[in-house]
């Protein structure tokens, strides 16, 4: 029996024809599937990303109790008009250690993923407490009170250890320092003393994010959070993928 006879009586059999497709996809199914599963194999290791500090998870928290995924993606495809307005596109590792990712499905205002370092902090500041002062046709909410709550870092500790089980790389130290951390990157490097801050936490920037010092603001810890944003990789040293993992 030839190899076409034999598909013959396959393309006969409608039940034998659907028993074998549904063999077919599901044993190819798997084999593309389970290896996603393993963050390690579809996650290329780059140099650089390291979790948030204290200050900046606690903006993160806020960005996602705010809701601003629901109008902004964290997300540059790889496509040439993306990449031409927002920057290089943006690679898994950028978002290894946020749960949950941010990336986002719609956007009624620009995509974020490298907002960092774009605008000043006084930008920041102004445009969260009413966009329209600098962009006349935003529709964006104004965010003031974010200026006038003090930052909750009671829980950062616990927030840090939850997403250690996650497998996000915090170590006991980190912990330990959790509140002192966030305390010293907002007061800033002027000081002179942010106590191991940045043995801790590679380009860490420490300064007073809202330009009030007498109040840790949420303000401070969300402006923190965005000035980070996209920012992790060096794009322009050439090399950044490393050969083994972090
Ligand atoms: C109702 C939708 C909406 C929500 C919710 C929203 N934004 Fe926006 N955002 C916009 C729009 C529209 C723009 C573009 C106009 C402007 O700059 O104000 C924008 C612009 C921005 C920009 C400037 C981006 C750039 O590259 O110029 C930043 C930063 C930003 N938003 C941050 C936030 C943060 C942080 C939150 C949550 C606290 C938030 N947005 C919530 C709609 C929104």
């Amino acid at each position: 029996m030839s190899i076409l006879d034999k598909h013959k009586k396959l393309e006969r059999n409608s039940l034998l024809l659907l028993g074998c497709a549904i063999l077919v996809v599901l044993v190819g199914g798997i084999i593309e599937i389970i290896p996603l599963f393993r963050k390690e194999t579809t996650i290329e290791p780059v140099m650089n990303i390291r979790p948030y500090t204290p200050l900046e998870l606690t903006g993160f928290n806020i960005y996602v109790r705010e809701g601003c995924y629901l109008c902004h993606s964290q997300q540059i495809r790889p496509l040439r008009d993306e990449v031409a307005r927002y920057g290089h596109y943006s690679l898994a590792a950028e978002s290894m250690y946020d749960h949950p990712f941010q990336w986002g499905s719609k956007r009624t205002g620009p995509d974020l993923a490298r907002v960092g370092g774009k605008y000043s902090d006084e930008w920041h500041v102004s445009h969260l407490k009413n966009p329209r002062d600098l962009v006349p046709e935003s529709i964006m909410p104004t965010y003031s009170f974010l200026a006038r709550n003090g930052a909750d870092l009671r829980f950062i500790e616990s927030s840090m250890r939850t997403l250690r089980m996650e497998g996000v790389p915090y170590t006991d130290e980190m912990l330990e320092n959790a509140e002192k951390d966030a305390l010293n990157q907002a007061t800033g490097d002027e000081r002179g003393n942010t106590d191991g801050l940045h043995e801790r936490y590679k380009n860490v920037t420490a300064r007073d994010f809202d330009g009030n010092s007498n109040l840790i603001s949420e303000m401070d810890a969300l402006v923190a959070y965005l000035q980070t944003l996209g920012t992790m990789v060096d794009f322009e040293a050439g090399k950044n993928v490393e050969d083994s993992a972090p």
